[in-house]
């Protein structure tokens, strides 16, 4: 059996058309017929009210907090158990990152732990819907009610996952994508904001190019950035929403074989909990011992399969350390592993990699 990566991008469809069409009309850079056309395909495909794109996932998070005015002052309710880019920004907007303990079930943020951790200075709770299971909505979204506290969803894991059948980011005052080559739906690099008040998404609009005025040339009336995408990435991405609900469904089928192939060994796959659709972005398998995980990731290694460990706990690292126990988020860190789940993969990569799987824990028994 050749190599099987964790990822590789579903190129096909329209993207070869689209991408030459930006080479040879010489829209290279972020102006271009293609921005557009990717932005409202991306409200259609969500049902966001309006989304603007950016370069990446973690410049989309940056200006989301930015836009909505959380800064220096503020907190920011965050899991520990997350990608860095969701705490890097709120450190990145001066603000202080709070963190909250997760579910065991779900991996999500534990929404009794957001109750816990809101003070005065509570400014936001930033929800982070992880490997493309949603976080319980309802409960948070009734939490930044109750405390009058902004929602920002993290989507970066997210496209395509619904809560109660209405997608993720559709929730919060803001929320963000990322594209990056291992995403769902890719771009190479890039990332999106959508927000659900038109000033908030003017602002973001307005800080991703400059604080550029719209009325006089080479005036710009605030401290801003250059977070644009580009005219080609936008082409890669409308065909990659053109693919979206076929690539959504290699994505549950490659979940629900190893969901089979994996039954009965001392792991339990990360399945949908409550009314929601998961969309896979990563498969992942939580271990019941956390001693098996590195042998394991090991012997997949050895038999050509890549692996992906679980994130670290944020709060743990030098930069955005915090006292506190967060016990759950500590244990999923040690226990999760992600597997290939990519759309393309076959039916015998699966069955190959499940039965590596099982043979590592006969050996061991
Ligand atoms: C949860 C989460 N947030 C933010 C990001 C940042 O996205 P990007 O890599 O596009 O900057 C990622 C990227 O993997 C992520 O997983």
């Amino acid at each position: 059996m050749d190599w099987i990566p964790v990822y590789t991008p579903y190129l096909r469809g329209n993207v070869f058309a689209y991408v030459n069409e930006c080479l040879t009309t010489g829209w290279i850079s972020s102006r271009g017929e293609f921005i557009d056309r990717f932005e409202r395909a991306f409200e259609a495909f969500s049902g966001a009210p309006a989304a603007t794109s950016v370069a990446n996932g973690t410049v989309a998070l940056h200006l989301a907090l930015v836009a909505l005015g959380i800064g220096p002052g503020d907190e920011v309710i965050v899991p520990s158990f997350t990608y860095i880019a969701s705490v890097n920004t709120i450190l990145q907007a001066g603000a202080t990152p709070v963190y909250a303990d997760s579910l065991e079930a779900t991996l999500q943020v534990d929404p009794a732990a957001i109750r816990r951790a809101v003070t005065p200075r509570t400014r936001a709770v930033m929800a982070v819907h992880l490997y493309g299971h949603p976080c319980e909505m309802d409960a948070i979204v009734g939490i930044c009610r109750d405390h009058d506290l902004l929602l920002v969803e993290d989507c970066a894991e997210a496209f395509g996952s619904r809560w109660k059948g209405r997608h993720v980011g559709t929730f919060g005052d803001a929320a963000t994508f990322s594209f990056f080559g291992n995403k769902t739906i890719t771009t190479g690099e890039g990332g999106m904001v959508v927000a659900r008040d038109p000033a908030v998404m003017a602002r973001a609009r307005h800080l991703k190019s400059q604080g550029q005025s719209p009325t006089r040339e080479y005036w710009h009336d605030v401290l801003a950035y250059n977070y644009r995408m580009t005219n080609i990435e936008a082409a890669i991405g409308l065909s990659q929403i053109e693919l979206a609900d076929e690539i959504l469904a290699g994505k549950r089928r490659i979940a629900a074989a190893y969901r089979a192939g994996l039954a009965g060994l001392p792991l339990r796959t990360h399945d949908p909990v409550g009314e929601i659709d998961h969309s896979y972005w990563m498969c992942s398998v939580i271990l019941n011992e956390p001693a098996a995980r590195e042998p394991l990731r090991d012997h997949l290694r050895q038999c050509g399969v890549d692996t992906r460990p679980f994130f670290p706990p944020a709060h743990l690292m030098p930069h955005s350390r915090a006292d506190g126990s967060f016990p759950v988020a500590a244990s999923l860190s040690q226990r999760g592993i992600n597997l290939p789940s990519f759309p393309a993969l076959t039916a015998a990569q699966i069955d190959y990699i499940c039965r590596t799987i099982a043979d590592y824990f006969h050996q061991q028994s």
